[in-house]
């Protein structure tokens, strides 16, 4: 029997806590895209096509999921993560772009909307007295990334179930649970999918991690629970064709309390480990050790013939954007935390570890998806704080390129998507969304990865600001 999830004992700890009322101060730079979105989401609306021509063949929609309803009067979420899910879809068909965006329909949303206050406890949020919580899918938020399985698009969060979603009409369809005796056990939204269809993905609770294989159908292939022996925040991980990989920063969950963000502490002084897994024997495993650091995300890894393994990941000296800037966010601009560095973390086979540091700051790192596992040289990451730019990493060459967009635009996670019949990195284009502050307007950007300093080949502009997001996938028509 699994163990209750954190996340429950934390709610529980939390029921003797009133939310606390936020005012909303929109002067910060953050906050056009913190903003609540219309409660029924945005109709498909053509976008105007404000610079270049679309590229021939570029054809599909890009899915995005982020946070997009924080607030009911005074009462409001306590941190950017605790927002309600809404799903955005630009669909490009015949060089046009339309735009639109609905709520995920989680039972979450639903009691909040009718009491027309902020109910459940959240990541960083406390919720009121006696919230009724039973389960991590009652406060599931939905909110963080989207996946293709199935047929379906699942709406990922990472402390529960995926929520299913009709591609077309983005109407909600409901929880996806892969087996009763493993309702609602965490998911992250970072699901590695290998070049064969097949999807791997972990969850993490306590010291615990549940290690989800599924079939590229999305059916329950296997689920175990391992003992990773800390309870490290643990947002996203890596895989090579035969091995997991987790990491294990010294951002640790070591006190129960409420909101569940203030009981994780910052250990400085203790490495970031590495635990690399083989993926046909869990208990076949080893720990690699760097100085400590945080982080959110990785790019992909992959394993050289003598068995060196390298992952890319944006690595923070300490947790301060999540403890502070993404709380404060909310309601006022408190200073801004510098982005993460790109860096490339190489484990290896005699047990040293290094981190080659890139000197190119942004994050949503993202990877050409059919390499995923695969040796490849490409990442693209978004850097949204000092100066907005996307920049492009060649690991093999040590050569990167870069796109400015100037003052006043919010940069958003960009996919890479194959242009049809080529099979290169550099064969694609990267795809993504950023927030002009300027024109109060979610504007798509379409590069050719081969040369993004030259400028996006198409942009088009919405007629309104849409909430920022987080994560994406690409699905061609
Ligand atoms: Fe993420």
């Amino acid at each position: 029997m699994i163990a209750r999830r954190e996340l429950l004992a934390g709610a529980a700890a939390v029921g003797a806590l009133a939310a606390a009322p936020a005012a909303f101060a929109s002067e910060s730079p953050w906050g056009l895209g913190v903003e609540n979105a219309p409660v029924d989401g945005y109709a498909p609306a053509a976008m105007r096509r404000v610079h270049g021509r679309a590229p021939s063949g570029l054809e599909g929609s890009l899915y995005r999921n982020g946070p997009g309803w924080f607030r009911y009067g005074s009462s409001s979420t306590g941190h950017w993560f605790d927002g309600d899910g809404f799903i955005q879809r630009f669909a490009i068909a015949d060089g046009q772009a339309r735009h639109s965006g609905k709520f995920a329909d989680t039972l979450k949303r639903r009691i909040e909307q009718q009491r027309q206050e902020i109910v459940f406890p959240g990541f960083g949020t406390r919720g009121v007295r006696g919230a009724p919580v039973q389960s991590p899918d009652d406060i599931n938020a939905a909110n963080t990334s989207v996946m293709i399985a199935g047929g379906e698009l699942w709406a990922l969060w990472e402390g529960g179930s995926p929520t299913r979603m009709n591609p077309e009409t983005l109407d909600t369809i409901g929880i996806r649970p892969f087996r009763e005796d493993l309702a609602a056990m965490p998911f992250t939204a970072h699901p590695k999918v290998e070049p064969n269809g097949r999807i791997w993905n972990i969850g993490a609770y306590g010291q615990r991690v549940i290690i989800w294989r599924l079939a590229a159908n999305g059916v329950l292939e296997d689920a175990q629970v391992i003992d990773v022996g800390s309870r490290s925040y643990l947002h996203d991980w890596a895989v090579t064709e035969r091995h997991l990989i987790i990491p294990l920063q010294p951002w640790v969950h070591d006190r129960m309390t409420a909101p569940m963000v203030d009981g994780y502490t910052w250990h400085g002084d203790q490495p970031f480990r590495i635990l690399v897994l083989d993926k046909n024997d869990y208990s076949n495993r080893r720990t690699y050790e760097l100085p400590a650091m945080f982080y959110f995300h990785t790019g992909d890894a992959w394993e050289d013939s003598d068995g060196t393994i390298r992952f890319d990941l944006c690595a923070s000296p300490n947790a301060h954007f999540v403890t502070e800037q993404a709380r404060t966010m909310l309601q006022q601009d408190s200073g801004e935390t510098p982005s993460a560095e790109l860096a490339l973390a190489v484990l290896h086979p005699d047990g040293r570890a290094e981190l080659q540091r890139s000197g190119i700051h942004g994050e949503f790192p993202q990877t050409d998806r059919r390499r995923q596992g695969l040796a490849r040289d490409l990442v693209v990451i978004a850097n949204d704080r000092e100066v907005s730019t996307l920049g492009l990493m060649n690991w093999r060459t040590g050569a990167s390129d870069s796109y400015s967009f100037g003052a006043g635009q919010m940069v958003q996670e960009h996919l890479f998507v194959p242009k049809p019949g080529a099979s290169g990195e550099r064969e694609s284009w990267l795809v993504g969304v950023t927030l002009n502050e300027r024109e109060r307007a979610t504007e798509v950007h379409v590069f050719d990865a081969a040369s993004i300093s030259d400028g996006p080949v198409v942009i088009w502009r919405s007629r309104y600001a849409a909430p920022l997001g987080f994560h994406g996938t690409w699905r061609g028509a």
